[in-house]
């Protein structure tokens, strides 16, 4: 029997029934419920690892495993709901939800890094390795074949994030107190939550709430407010130039890559909705993860495509502005900028520079515009669909167009107050401008 949605409407694990005929499917169904959380949870916090860390190549990978993460979890939910006793909704229960917030609440980011990837995800791949171990693997052939690709998954993560991972006598005391929360939730046998904690233990998140950074961090690149200005002199991208048919379609491919290389922004700052959504459905979160690993993949469009192009990326500053004003916004008006103003505003341009850019013939360029443009009809989709939930999820029950209209007017006032306040970190003559981009191509 499927249990009713009475008795999977909470947060408790599913029960059993009182018949024992099924109790192994039920067996296995909570392990796999326990594996669907874990991978939530993570998804829900290991974001906000994405704006603290400083190598774009380290923010790109987080953001392809939380990916990889929710297309874990989107198949554990749909077998899992061929199964007898997985419930029908996609809460995380409270126990789960506090060791993954703590892993969140780390005191630096090398320390959350580690959290995450020495603690949790060892934790997670030895969860499935334990199922395959314990399942029948012809009866529950099904859940066998999904559990084999995701350990392979996580076997290559843990070899993926291996050389971005520091060891320092204070990430292995974080490690150690976050192996600790981590044994309250019973280990790897799906038995809720019989662990206790040592003598002294205290939660961190009691004393040290989680906050996001007030500003994103870029690591050893140069910084600046903003990439855009009509001043060839001041920024990489001169508006009046991206429409303007004088000018020359190889400064506008370079431009187009300064700028998508600059979405990284979007990746810091929609990175942040996540863990101030935690009562989110799964599926919001599944298409939020995977706006997300768009927007990192459109970042990297332009971080290896610059340098191919003859340019240092070491000269080519990174633009804070936006990321320094969302934050001091709530996640739905956050979200609503994203999709409703930046990405549904952003198609006449970047349909006129995909058609300079055809002129050179450059096929590489026309292929990666051509997806960029696809991935943002989606997102602006997304926005459509999930926007009025995310409103509803921070108590805001206005129309949709009365909250837009109001957000963007907000967004300018807050623009006058935190944006701006990046200096350049490179004199005019040391970072990438429009009238370098320019001379480049004479
Ligand atoms: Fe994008
Ligand atoms: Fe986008």
């Amino acid at each position: 029997m499927v249990a009713s949605s009475s008795s999977s409407s909470g947060t408790s694990a599913p029960r059993p029934t009182s018949s024992g005929r099924m109790v192994a499917v039920q067996e296995m169904t909570r392990l796999q419920r326990r594996l669907f959380e874990l991978e939530r949870a993570f998804i829900t916090t290991a974001t906000s690892l994405v704006p603290r860390v400083g190598e774009p190549e380290l923010k790109y990978l987080i953001c392809q495993h939380v990916w990889e993460s929710a297309g874990h979890a989107r198949f554990i939910r749909e077998r899992g709901r061929e199964l007898s006793g997985f419930g029908q909704n996609d809460t995380v229960r409270p126990e789960i939800k506090r060791v993954y917030l703590e892993a969140a609440v780390a005191p630096d980011e090398a320390c959350a890094l580690a959290g995450f990837y020495r603690v949790l995800k060892p934790q997670l791949l030895a969860a499935y390795r334990h199922y395959l171990e314990a399942t029948h693997l012809l009866a529950d052939w099904p859940s066998r074949r999904l559990v084999e690709e995701f350990i392979l998954d996580e076997e290559r993560h843990a070899q993926e994030i291996q050389t971005w991972l520091e060891t320092t006598p204070a990430i292995d005391d974080w490690c150690a107190h976050l192996q600790s929360a981590y044994a309250t939730l019973g280990g790897d046998s799906g038995q809720p939550f019989v662990g206790s904690l040592p003598d002294g233990f205290a939660w961190r998140q009691e004393t040290a709430p989680y906050a996001h950074p007030a500003t994103c961090n870029r690591g050893k690149y140069p910084l600046c407010s903003s990439v855009f200005s009509e001043d060839p002199e001041e920024t990489p991208i001169v508006r009046a130039w991206l429409t303007d048919p004088k000018t020359d379609a190889r400064i506008i491919r370079t431009m187009i890559y300064v700028w998508l290389m600059m979405e990284l922004d979007a990746v810091d700052y929609l990175a942040t909705v996540f863990i101030d959504t935690p009562e989110a459905p799964f599926d919001l979160h599944h298409d939020m993860a995977r706006h997300l690993w768009d927007e990192s993949r459109h970042s990297q469009f332009g971080f290896r495509q610059l340098p191919k192009h003859g340019i240092d990326l070491m000269t080519v500053e990174h633009s804070l502005d936006l990321y320094n004003i969302l934050v001091n916004m709530p996640p739905a008006e956050r979200y609503a900028m994203m999709t409703m103003e930046f990405e549904a505003g952003s198609f006449p341009t970047k349909a006129h520079i995909m058609d300079r850019v055809r002129e050179l013939n450059d096929f590489e360029a026309d292929t990666l515009l051509a997806f960029d443009r696809n991935d943002e009809q989606n997102h602006v989709r997304y926005g459509h669909r999930w926007l009025p939930v995310i409103m509803k999820l921070c108590g805001v029950h206005e129309p949709v167009d009365v909250f837009v209209a109001a957000t963007q007017k907000r967004f300018a006032e807050l623009a006058e107050i935190h944006g701006g306040k990046t200096p350049h970190s490179l004199s005019p003559a040391d970072r990438l401008t429009g009238a370098k981009i320019a001379a480049a191509v004479v």
